[in-house]
C-alpha cells in the first residue's frame, strides 16, 4: 500500500523485480505485489526486460538505483552465476540462480530457491510424504530438473532415477550429482516407476499448447506421490492419469509460490505466507 505512504518513505522504499526476456507474462510481479499490499510493506516489485548482452550492465546499475535484489528467469539463470560476486553452493551445483541479493556494499549474491520451492510445495500439500521411503523418478534433465534432483538428494532420497529425451543431459546430471542416480532409457520410461514412491515430471510436456507426457503407467504404485512442475494447466494430463490410479498428486503452482518466499523475505523483511489467497492472485 505504498500509495498511502509519505513521500519521504516512498523514496526509500526498497525495489525488487524479475529480470528476463520476455518478461511481460511473468506472474512474479502479481505475487510480490500481493504480498507487499497484504503485509502493508513499503516496496515495489517490477518486471525488468533485459537482453542478454545488457545483463552485466543492468546488474551493475540496479543496486545504485535503489534495488535490493531481483529474481532471474529465462534466459539469464545461468549467466548470472558468472556475474555474481558470491554464489551459494546449491546454486553452483544446480548451475543456475533465480534469486539475487544486492548487498549494501554493492556486491551481488546469487542463490537458487527452486529446489526449496519444490520441496516446500510437497511438504505443504502432502505432509506425510517421506522422501527416503523409496526411489524417486525424475522425468526431464533441464534446468528445473537439476534443482529438483539437488533438493531430492538433500531430502535423503537414496535412489534417484532420471530419464530424458536427450539422454546425454541425464548422464551429465548423474556425472555431477553422483552415485545415487540411475539413468533410465526414454524409450522405456515406464520401467522407472517400478517401486518408485516419488514421481516428478520436470519436462515441459503437458503444458498448454504442448503434447502431453504419455507413457505406460502400469508400474505406478497408488502409494506414490506424483507431482508436475507444469502449472498451466494446474492438473496436467499426467497428473490426471496418476490421480485416476489412486496416487496422491500435487500440482506445480505451489513451487512457483514457495520459491519466491525467501527472496521476498530478504528484500522486504517479512516471510510471506503461501496460502490460498496467494494461489488465487497468481492464477487470476
Ligand atoms: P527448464 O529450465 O524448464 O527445465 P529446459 O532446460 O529447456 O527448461 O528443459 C526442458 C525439459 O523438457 C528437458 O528435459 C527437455 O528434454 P531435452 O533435454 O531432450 O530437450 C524436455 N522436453 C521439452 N520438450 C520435449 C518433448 N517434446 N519431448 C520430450 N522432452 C521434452
Amino acid at each position: 500500500m505504498t500509495a498511502d505512504l509519505p513521500a519521504s518513505q516512498i523514496s526509500h522504499a526498497p525495489l525488487a523485480g524479475v529480470i528476463g526476456m520476455p518478461i511481460a507474462h511473468s506472474r512474479s510481479p502479481r505475487l510480490h505485489g500481493h504480498w507487499l499490499a497484504h503485509y502493508g510493506l513499503a516496496g515495489h516489485y517490477v518486471p525488468i526486460p533485459v537482453m542478454p548482452e545488457h545483463l552485466a550492465e543492468v546488474l551493475r546499475v540496479l543496486p545504485r538505483a535503489g534495488f535490493v535484489g531481483a529474481n532471474v528467469t529465462i534466459p539469464h539463470k545461468e549467466a548470472v552465476l558468472t556475474l555474481a560476486d558470491t554464489v551459494t553452493d546449491r546454486a553452483a551445483l544446480i548451475g543456475a540462480a533465480n534469486t539475487l541479493i544486492f548487498r549494501p556494499d554493492g556486491k551481488i549474491h546469487a542463490d537458487n530457491t527452486d529446489g526449496y520451492g519444490f520441496v516446500a510445495n510437497l511438504r505443504q500439500n502432502a505432509p506425510d510424504w517421506q522422501p527416503s521411503l523409496g526411489p524417486a523418478a525424475v522425468i526431464g534433465a533441464g534446468g528445473a530438473a537439476r534443482a529438483v534432483v539437488a533438493s531430492l538428494l538433500d531430502c535423503g532420497v537414496r535412489e534417484l532415477r532420471i530419464a530424458n529425451r536427450t539422454r546425454l543431459r541425464a548422464e551429465q546430471i548423474k556425472a555431477e550429482f553422483g552415485a545415487r542416480l540411475v539413468v533410465y532409457d526414454w524409450a522405456h520410461l515406464g520401467n522407472m516407476l517400478e517401486g518408485a514412491t516419488t514421481v516428478v515430471n520436470a519436462t515441459s510436456l503437458g503444458m498448454q499448447g504442448k503434447q502431453p507426457l504419455r507413457f505406460p503407467l502400469d508400474a505406478l504404485s497408488p502409494d506414490a506421490l506424483v507431482t508436475d512442475l507444469v502449472y498451466t494447466p494446474l492438473m496436467t494430463p499426467f497428473l490426471n492419469e496418476a490421480a485416476a490410479r489412486g496416487c496422491r498428486v500435487v500440482d506445480g503452482l505451489g513451487m512457483l509460490l514457495h520459491q519466491a518466499a525467501p527472496g521476498f523475505e530478504r528484500w522486504f523483511g517479512q516471510r510471506p505466507e503461501v496460502d490460498d489467497q496467494a494461489r488465487q492472485v497468481v492464477q487470476g
